[in-house]
């Protein structure tokens, strides 16, 4: 496959978009207040990166680092537990007030939870957040992964005490195998992408996601001229988009979606405009694990579609520079452990700002010493062998 940085901009005209008020800030609020209510939240660090900033001329590049959340080194858990909650919540009758931690884990209600089995399809990373919430829950919980993931993200879901083991097949696929043992076995699906009839717990687990962006503004302290978002099925960024659409109004950062060229569902989508979704079929085989989705979220993309404006396909290369630059901070600048899928987006910045063959898209997205950009590190080195193979051995190297 002959891979390079290839990019479309949607420019929205004034009109009808769709609806953001699911991502609002009253339910911001009502994800925030249930995570910090979870006994290991913690805010994860805005990693402000001075001096990379002033080497590549930009006014402010901000990396807010999730590779601590929650123990489970990535933002997964945060969409995770607010969907599962969600679902308790309803299943016992309990109003949106009363979704707690501690409400829901009392003993008459641990009782009733306990024959409620979760299942899911994950690369690893929301595989290991329903297995984190399904333990702290008292929850029993399977997990699927695509053939030809990594051993080692499947023994962290299983080091929680799920059941996990690897399918024969891609990830929508394995996605669609969790679905029919959902509905033979009565098992609940917690998926974090949607599909026909299936979109309840898909956009709460959108909405927990939000908890990431509050904390981020909080943290960034003035408003990002410039953010840039790594998407797999879309969930993440659609939900990032949908909460500055709906705090932000016309005043929102330019948003910027990256993708793997391996797995670019979002930007074919987008590069069509024939209002279909195009999907990325067979083995897709990209280092960027998370992103590695071939079928974009149908909640998701009406966001992006209405409320992102860049969308970006990268060669394996971008997300390990991005690796290495993040692992190797310049000056003073704090160290970011960065894994393929978190790193791509710092890897893309670096790359507009000093490629000057990207000069048309680096103007074209309006990037200068003005600029005040947000990048988000969803991921620490979840898989450390490849972690170490591209930033000690310097695999895929830039070009
Ligand atoms: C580390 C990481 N970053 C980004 C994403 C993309 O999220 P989404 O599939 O919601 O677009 C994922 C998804 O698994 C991920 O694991």
């Amino acid at each position: 496959m002959n891979e390079s940085i290839k990019a479309v901009q949607l420019t929205h005209v004034d009109g009808a978009r769709s609806d953001v008020s699911a991502f609002g800030a009253d339910v911001t609020a009502r994800a925030v207040a249930f995570h910090e209510g979870l006994p290991t939240y913690a805010p994860t660090p805005l990693a402000d990166l001075r001096g990379l900033a002033a080497v590549l001329g930009l006014g402010r590049l901000a990396v807010k680092d999730e590779s601590g959340r929650f123990g489970l080194s990535s933002f997964k858990g945060l969409g995770a537990s607010y969907a599962v909650a969600c679902y308790l919540a309803q299943y016992l009758g309990l109003p949106a007030r009363a979704m707690t931690y501690e409400n829901l884990t009392q003993p008459e209600q641990r009782d009733r939870l306990r024959k409620i089995t979760l299942v899911t399809a994950t690369d690893g990373n929301h595989g290991r957040g329903i297995a984190w919430t399904a333990k702290i829950f008292g929850l029993f919980a399977h997990v699927f992964m695509p053939k030809g993931g990594s051993p080692e993200r499947l023994a962290n879901i299983r080091g929680l005490g799920a059941e996990a083991s690897f399918t024969t097949y891609n990830y929508d696929d394995t996605v669609r195998h969790a679905a029919n043992l959902a509905k033979e076995k009565g098992w609940v699906l917690v998926q974090d992408t949607a599909f026909d009839g299936y979109t309840e717990i898909p956009l709460w687990i959108m909405q927990g996601y939000t908890t990431l962006a509050h904390e981020a503004m909080a943290q960034y302290n003035e408003t990002p001229t410039h953010i840039f978002l790594q998407a797999g099925v879309g969930s993440l960024p659609g939900a990032i988009a949908g909460y500055f659409a709906a705090h932000g109004g016309k005043n929102r950062p330019v948003i910027t979606i990256v993708e793997p060229n391996r797995a670019d569902c979002i930007y074919r989508t987008a590069a069509a405009s024939d209002g279909e979704r195009h999907i990325v079929t067979g083995e897709i085989n990209s280092i960027m694990a998370g992103l590695s989705c071939g079928e974009p979220n149908p909640i998701a993309w009406e966001i992006l579609r209405d409320h992102a404006d860049h969308f970006v396909s990268v060669p394996e290369w971008v997300a390990a520079k991005g690796m290495r630059i993040l692992g190797n901070p310049m000056g003073d600048d704090p160290r970011v452990v960065s894994g393929e899928s978190g790193a791509v987006t710092t890897g893309l910045v670096a790359e507009l700002m000093q490629n000057r063959s990207l000069d048309y898209l680096r103007d074209r997205i309006g990037l200068n010493k003005e600029s005040r950009i947000l990048c988000i590190s969803t991921e620490g080195d979840t898989d450390r062998t490849n972690y170490r193979r591209v930033v000690w051995d310097g695999l895929y190297p830039s070009y």
